[in-house]
């Protein structure tokens, strides 16, 4: 297997076009605490709800928003609802990865033609402030892509959703898009989701790792990303490799009890700030020795943030032909040891930080540890 290290550069031909990420919707067991979280220690701003007091009985959903990205947290209010089963079974997770296109009939229709199996038939949705149409289909383990057609719409969110502010002063800490979303999935099953991008999406290629680009002594893991036409979707699938102890991403299967989303790379232009905040309200990372910053700019070379500052927050940095960026990753951000962030700058890199793998996963490994699960 090639391992490359560039993106192509090469024209992509859609196979529906895709405008970006829509929202990212979590099922969560309560959802009004994890939106105070998402409020106070990312600084997303309550925009929209949907409950009870709005005529929908069995589901609660608050709807975050900060710059261009919109988190949708979910719980069920009866037992027996399927968001109730969802969180049983994986834990708090990520349920809807939705894209935002201009037809979305169309794009569910092209998807079933080239082999997607539909979750949910194309469906017009309208309120007083215009319509939406939104259709989805599965995608690995039991999360789904849902394609949502807003152009005629001036509401908050989406038809039935009514406007809400968040109930105290909440600042923004500079997250300003989603950068890439990562799924892992079963041992064999890397090239299966591969496939199904490229046949059914339309989606190319971007970069492969192997297990010689991503081990350490003891645990392995291979990845592929791939990417829409305009570049603004990345997904990169991880699978478990053979290694002598348990793979980091096996711990997720187990925990997560199917494949799904293992982590959500945020953008920002200012990682100091970002993270400097993100600690201060109480958000853990992993962490690297600090004898990391002893030989850092010698890989990297010339970077115009200060050395010291990173060094303090733990921020790792990489580059590639095209200029460097600047990465952290938070631990798990529930009980179980699945969905965690990626904070990361892009200074020119279109890259995802290889040169920090090692230093990493060997980060992550000293978690399992702790765990009992490496
Ligand atoms: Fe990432």
């Amino acid at each position: 297997m090639d391992a490359l290290t560039k993106p192509t550069t090469e024209t992509i031909q859609d196979t529906f076009p895709i405008n970006g990420t829509d929202y990212i919707e979590f099922y969560v067991g309560n959802a009004k605490q994890a939106a105070h979280y998402y409020q106070t220690a990312f600084g997303f701003k309550l925009i929209a709800y949907r409950g009870p007091e709005t005529g929908v009985k069995d589901t609660a959903s608050y709807v975050l928003q900060q710059d261009k990205i919109r988190f949708v947290l979910t719980a069920a209010l009866t037992p027996d609802h399927e968001v109730a089963r969802h969180v049983l079974k994986h834990g708090d997770g990520v349920k809807v990865l939705a894209l935002w296109v201009d037809d979305a009939e169309g794009a569910h229709r092209i998807a079933i033609e080239r082999g997607a199996k539909s979750f949910a038939e194309p469906q017009r949705i309208e309120d007083k402030n215009g319509h939406v149409v939104t259709a989805s289909i599965h995608t690995y383990g039991e999360t789904i892509h849902t394609f949502v057609e807003r152009s005629s719409y001036a509401g908050p969110f989406l038809p039935g959703f009514v406007a809400m502010e968040s109930p105290m002063e909440v600042e923004p800490i500079g997250l300003k898009y989603v950068d890439h979303c990562v799924g892992n999935v079963e041992l064999g099953q890397m090239n299966e989701w591969v496939k199904f991008y490229q046949d059914v999406m339309g989606f190319k290629l971007l970069v492969t790792f192997d297990d010689k680009d991503i081990s350490t002594k003891y645990t392995a893991l291979m990845s592929k990303v791939v990417s829409n036409g305009n570049g603004y979707i990345k997904f990169p699938i991880n699978e478990p490799a053979q290694g002598l102890k348990k793979s980091q991403i096996e711990e997720y299967l187990d925990y997560y009890r199917s494949a799904g989303v293992q982590h959500i790379a945020i953008a920002t232009n200012d990682i100091i700030h970002t993270v400097d905040e993100l600690r201060r309200r109480g958000v853990d990372f992993l962490r690297v020795p600090d004898t990391y910053y002893d030989t850092v700019l010698e890989r990297v070379g010339e970077i115009n943030e200060s050395l010291q500052e990173l060094k303090r927050l733990n921020i790792l940095i990489d580059r590639d032909d095209e200029g460097y960026l600047l990465q952290i990753f938070t631990k798990p951000v529930q009980d179980r040891p699945t969905v965690f962030y990626e904070i990361i700058q892009r200074e020119g890199a279109r890259s995802f930080g290889k040169g920090n793998f090692k230093a990493l996963f060997e980060a992550i490994e000293r978690e399992q540890e702790l765990r009992g699960t490496l």
